[in-house]
């Protein structure tokens, strides 16, 4: 049976929100003000470049409900590459998929990733649920702490699998908001912990987008050989400003989603 662009979007909420203890009170947060209507603005999903699991193989089943590729971006110091989607339809969101460069890793790092690619069932791949299919694959703790000492990314996806790694609640939609400083103030004063990496506000209206997040909550996840408590998803907020000709930009910012990223990283400073 083929979901719905809808029904998927809805089944990755589940996954996400149920890996995110701040998401549901903080989408109600903002529902109670705003009439019971929150607008994504995007959604984003994180894998590796090896052929069997590519960015490409994530967006398949986007591509199936119309959604069309825009743009894409560079991050060097990350080892990442990424792409975005947009669908006709507005209300629905972007769909920002990222892929971790493996061969740029250290050969010890490879190896492991290599070795859970492998374990992935070709079929998995190939259903419109994969992207939130979660971890196919064998981890031992000793194996996360390798990749997590050389790429935070590469831990997070070893660790969580194929999920959403953040949803992005539109400002712009929002009646009860129409700047990033005081929602994140609102989100501050409800005890929330935001990402600081970059300061608060990544971006400005000069580069026509600004964007905040909390940071991902240390959640418990199963290894082989037992528990560790890591980080698992946060939550997002774009506020996007209009161009010259009046449209308001829907791109990125590479530098902005550059520190976006460290909102999973377990080894930031405290803030
Ligand atoms: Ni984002």
């Amino acid at each position: 049976m083929k979901l719905t662009i809808q029904q998927l979007l809805d089944a990755m909420w589940q996954d996400y929100s149920a890996l995110t203890p701040d998401a549901d009170p903080i989408h109600q947060l903002f529902a109670d003000l705003n009439q019971g209507v929150v607008v994504n603005d995007h959604i984003a999903l994180r894998t590796f470049n090896l052929d069997k699991v590519t960015l490409d193989k994530l967006a398949r089943p986007f591509l199936a409900t119309g959604y069309q590729p825009i743009d894409d971006y560079q991050f060097p110091a990350k080892k990442l590459y990424a792409r975005y989607y947009q669908h006709p339809d507005e209300t629905l969101p972007k769909v920002f998929i990222s892929e971790l460069k493996v061969a740029e890793l250290p050969d010890h790092c490879q190896q492991i990733i290599h070795s859970m690619v492998a374990q992935v069932p070709e079929q998995l791949v190939e259903q419109q649920t994969f992207c939130y299919s979660g971890r196919p694959w064998q981890l031992s703790k000793e194996q996360y702490q390798t990749l997590a000492s050389q790429s935070e990314y590469a831990s997070w996806v070893a660790a969580h699998g194929f999920r959403p790694n953040h949803f992005t609640v539109s400002i712009n939609h929002l009646s009860s908001h129409q700047d990033i400083h005081s929602l994140n103030q609102l989100l501050l004063d409800n005890g929330y912990a935001l990402n600081t990496s970059g300061g608060l506000v990544k971006g400005s209206p000069a580069v026509l987008l600004e964007q905040s997040s909390t940071l991902a909550k240390n959640i418990d996840v199963k290894f082989d050989d037992g528990v560790l408590s890591i980080p698992g998803c946060y939550y997002e907020f774009a506020l996007r400003h209009p161009m010259p000709d009046g449209q308001l930009y829907q791109g990125f910012v590479a530098a902005s989603a550059d520190k976006i990223f460290e909102s999973t990283d377990a080894r930031r400073p405290a803030s």
